[in-house]
């Protein structure tokens, strides 16, 4: 179901191989139909009310929304009643993760080592109150701990090769009563065991330098004991949502059978920050686009999705994404996904695909920043926000954020005060004009090169290497 992109012109120079293989294209000027939208575009911008997008954020900010809280809970209440009023029957999708609660005392002392310590707990770690020799156990396999004979002791390990928690539910179950990794690089280690599990002993990271210098002591035949104290850490389940707003396909075509495209934000943020532009900016750009687009013509669906407990891991993004159906994700063209996209101290806008290459997402975007601005939006490579979850369900994706990110990531400081509407104003441009771009209702010219099931190149506008 997927609409013809390239020009009848363009399509045919590529079959007879008239371009080169490059994929640094520039796009010829008034070839494609996608830059001869302007009455379109304008229909888009005129509708689009940046202060709208301003105090959404501005409302959402108050506080932090951790998923899980009532204050996330709060917020999903808020969107789902800003899409209602725009015409949407938005639907809360609840679901369920564990969450972790770091600890509140993290301490290690040894006993034949005076230097400085600071360890960190693992992500995930268990609490304990242990004590015991220390033994080296190299990168902590199973044969490695053996042969140190880590039973009733404390397993000193080195980064690398192994993940955290295999290292560490290694030695638990050789019995050692509490693990320590020393980094193999330098600087603090802040390391995730990935999630909860029960075979964990208590686990914290040091430093390389003090973890050579017990290795060295050992070596040298000398005993060092420990002793480690983790408190405070829990972990339980908790209860997150997505909120969906869903625009059917309007015209010309069977709601069953249209492409489907997302549009996507996340609504929760870390402990501590207020998360205006981590990212109340998407959700509320999201929220825009909603009403922007609500009463127009268009054969493709378009979903409007606020998702949860992002910052745990993708979580909410990955429930959803896990439960289309087949039919669906058949269906789904396209991911526009906005987070972090209106900070006054953020650099310029980027264009991240999960794999670096451009997608439907990139082309789409990039001509629609042509047209407005006369420069196509760069693209690189970067994953960290929900766009991974649908590129990693083979749906093209990219996720819209400035770059270099501003000083108050995750910080209390992530406020409204830092908050450009020239910024959010150009990103809910570019990304509206895509969206309907690729979303309106238009004649099709039957194309005699298109051969169904085949799939077309597209013209790109790529440019340099990282961000292109
Ligand atoms: N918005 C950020 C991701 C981000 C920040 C991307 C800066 C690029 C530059 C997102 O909300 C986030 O913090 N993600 C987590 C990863 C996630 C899998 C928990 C991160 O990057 O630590
Ligand atoms: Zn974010």
């Amino acid at each position: 179901m997927k609409k013809p992109f390239l020009s009848l012109t363009i399509a045919t120079t590529l079959a007879l191989g008239g371009v080169s293989s490059s994929p640094v294209l520039a796009a010829p000027a008034h070839s494609s139909p996608s830059e001869k939208a302007p009455s379109s575009d304008k229909q888009i911008v005129k509708r689009i009310n940046v202060d709208k997008i301003y105090n959404n954020i501005a409302y959402l900010s108050q506080s932090p929304r951790v998923a899980g809280t009532e204050s996330e809970y709060k917020a999903v209440q808020f969107i789902k009643k800003q899409f209602k009023s725009y015409g949407y029957k938005a639907e809360i999708e609840e679901f369920q993760f564990l969450s972790y609660t770091d600890p509140n005392k993290v301490e290690l002392a040894f006993d034949g080592y005076d230097g400085k310590v600071q360890p960190k707990h693992l992500t995930y770690s268990v609490n304990g109150d242990v004590s015991g020799d220390v033994v080296y156990a190299g990168i902590g396999t199973l044969e490695e701990l053996e042969q140190a004979n880590v039973a009733g002791k404390i397993a000193l390990i080195q980064r690398g090769n192994l993940s955290f928690a295999e290292k560490v539910v290694n030695a638990a179950q050789k019995g050692a009563v509490g693990v320590i990794i020393y980094n193999n690089a330098v600087g603090d280690l802040n390391g995730t065991l990935g999630g909860v599990n029960d075979q964990y002993a208590p686990a914290v990271t040091i430093t390389k330098e003090a973890g050579e210098a017990v290795v060295a002591k050992l070596k040298n035949g000398e005993k060092v004991k420990a002793s480690l104290k983790i408190e405070g850490a829990s972990s339980g389940e908790k209860t997150s949502y997505n909120v969906v707003a869903t625009k059917k396909a309007t015209k010309n075509i069977k709601a069953k059978k249209s492409d489907i495209i997302y549009v996507t934000g996340h609504h929760d943020s870390v402990a501590g920050a207020p998360g205006a532009n981590d990212d109340a900016s998407g959700t509320s750009v999201t929220l825009e686009l909603a009403r922007v687009l609500k009463d127009m013509p268009t054969d493709t669906e378009i979903r409007f999705i606020t998702f949860g407990a992002e910052e745990n891991g993708l979580l909410g993004s990955q429930h959803y994404v896990d439960n289309l159906s087949e039919d669906e994700i058949n269906r789904s063209i396209a991911n526009f996904n906005l987070d972090m996209v209106g900070s006054k101290d953020a650099g310029e806008l980027v264009l991240l695909t999960n794999d670096g290459e451009p997608n439907l997402v990139t082309d789409l975007s990039q001509a629609s920043s042509k047209r407005l601005n006369g420069v196509a939006t760069p693209y690189g490579e970067g994953g960290r926000s929900d766009h991974v979850s649908f590129s990693e369900a083979g749906i093209p994706a990219a996720l819209f954020i400035h770059n270099p990110s501003e000083p108050w990531y995750h910080s209390p400081d992530d406020t409204i005060d830092k908050i450009s509407k020239e910024k959010l104003q150009d990103v809910a441009r570019i990304v509206g004009t895509a969206v309907y771009d690729q979303a309106k209702v238009q004649e099709k010219k039957p194309n005699p090169k298109h051969k169904k099931g085949k799939k077309q190149r597209m013209p790109h506008l790529h440019f340099k290497k990282d961000i292109r």
